[in-house]
């Protein structure tokens, strides 16, 4: 019998079992999301699992701007930036995102993803090296891939991992070492000086995806290179539109010769559709935001800082978090279906992570917080976290041993009562 491509279709049943079990946690729809709330399941539930960090989703001006796009320049350029795709509206955003980092120019991509993949395939050459972290982001991962360059990884935020690794590699060979600024599951941040001072030693170019870092770190959130005050020291700076700028698109940011090459290189950016115009109308908009209203990123702070303490104190392990994305490590898979499922039955929407988004025993509950949430919604959404907690066992379990196996915990049976109800 010939091989049938189709056979891993088959025999895919992981998900359609935990569909079965009533605990399946992914593409779940929300009928309604106004920043700081959602509808799920017919039910308001506060907001913690989006990025939306400055809450300016549902500002007016914002929501303005990209009406105002769409009337002047229609709904889509239907072309890539190379050819018909690229507006005024495109070079006017690069010139105020270029100004925005301080940085000699920008690029912008229709998804951070594409500016990642397009990033690092145009760098990484045949004969190079790409070193990253191994908590980068998939896209970096992906960015790896698609390049002709050699792939090599370092532990995670572990400078004497880096080294060790550049000090193997040849020194003829180009290297491009990628982090992330903020680390989108742990909420922890790159320790860019020592990362930084060890890609000078090996004559490493440096990247930074600072997807979660723009519009959070650094002065009126221009960053973790700026938080630093390294931005002369970092080679390329990416960011994302989707997340504090409210949209959907990516850009990087850098030396006018950089990113000129990368435009012209850049195979995601070449041979994809442009930014949309009410996307790139939107983004304009959230900079005349950022820029004139300087209590919005210090409003975020005060969120994430509060809930970070309030969590710690109430017994969640927090893990190394020091930004506004704040994981509720449990460890063990089902365990943290259970608490997604009940916390979004009682009122809170987070997100439930699982292998391979983090490493296996790293299951986590993903929360992160705004600068719109007001301080009820968070005192709201604490009473329900301690209420979770205290019925699915979370903070006793998650201090034992740490060393959870699917189906083999400590309070099994409160996990197995939970699973019957949702079946
Ligand atoms: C660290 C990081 N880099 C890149 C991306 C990709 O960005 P986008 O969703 O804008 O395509 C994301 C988004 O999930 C991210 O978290």
């Amino acid at each position: 019998m010939p091989a049938d491509l189709f056979d891993k279709v088959r025999n895919f049943t992981l998900a359609k079992d935990a569909m079965a079990r009533g605990v399946y946690p992914f593409f779940q729809p929300l009928t309604n999301s106004e920043g700081t709330t959602a509808i799920f399941n017919g039910k308001e539930v506060i907001m913690l699992g989006s990025n939306n960090y400055l809450g300016l989703t549902t500002h007016p001006k914002v929501r303005q701007a990209a009406i105002d796009a769409i009337k002047t320049y229609g709904t889509s350029c239907t072309g890539s930036r190379f050819l018909n795709g690229t507006l005024e509206l495109h070079l006017e955003l690069e010139r105020r995102l270029a100004r925005y980092m301080g940085t000699e120019a920008a690029l912008t991509f229709t998804t951070g993803y594409q500016a990642n993949v397009g990033t690092i395939s145009a760098l990484v050459g045949r004969g190079d090296y790409v070193i990253i972290d191994k908590e980068d982001h998939a896209s970096i991962v992906d960015g790896c891939l698609m390049s002709y360059g050699e792939l090599k990884r370092f532990s995670h935020n572990d400078v004497r991992s880096l080294e060790t690794v550049l000090s193997r590699l040849p020194d003829n060979a180009g290297k491009l070492v990628v982090v992330d600024g903020v680390y989108s599951m742990g909420g922890d941040i790159a320790p860019l000086p020592e990362i930084i001072a060890i890609c000078k030693k090996y004559g490493a170019r440096i990247m930074v995806d600072d997807a979660h870092g723009i519009g959070v770190t650094g002065p009126n959130g221009r960053g973790t290179a700026a938080y630093f005050n390294m931005m002369d020291d970092v080679d390329v700076i990416m960011g994302t539109f989707s997340k504090s700028f409210a949209s959907v698109g990516g850009y990087i940011a850098g030396k006018a010769d950089v990113i000129h090459y990368i435009q012209h290189h850049a195979r995601s950016l070449i041979f994809s559709a442009s930014l949309p115009p009410a996307n790139a109308g939107t983004v304009l908009a959230c900079l005349d935001v950022i820029e004139n209203d300087l209590s919005i990123v210090p409003k975020l702070w005060e969120n994430a800082n509060f809930m970070r303490e309030q969590l710690t104190r109430m017994g969640f392990d927090t893990g190394k978090s020091n930004t506004p994305i704040i994981p509720i490590i449990i460890r063990d898979e089902l365990r943290t279906v259970l608490a997604w499922r009940a916390l979004a039955d009682s009122g809170v929407y987070v997100n439930p992570v699982l292998p391979p988004g983090v490493p296996a025993n790293a299951s986590l509950l993903r929360t992160s917080y705004t600068a719109t949430h007001t301080r009820s919604q968070l005192e709201r959404a604490l009473e329900i976290f301690a209420d979770v907690a205290d019925r699915l066992d979370l903070v006793a379990a998650n201090h034992s041993d740490g060393n959870f196996i699917n189906g083999n915990l400590a309070g099994a049976s409160s996990v197995a009562q939970e699973a019957q109800i949702h079946n």
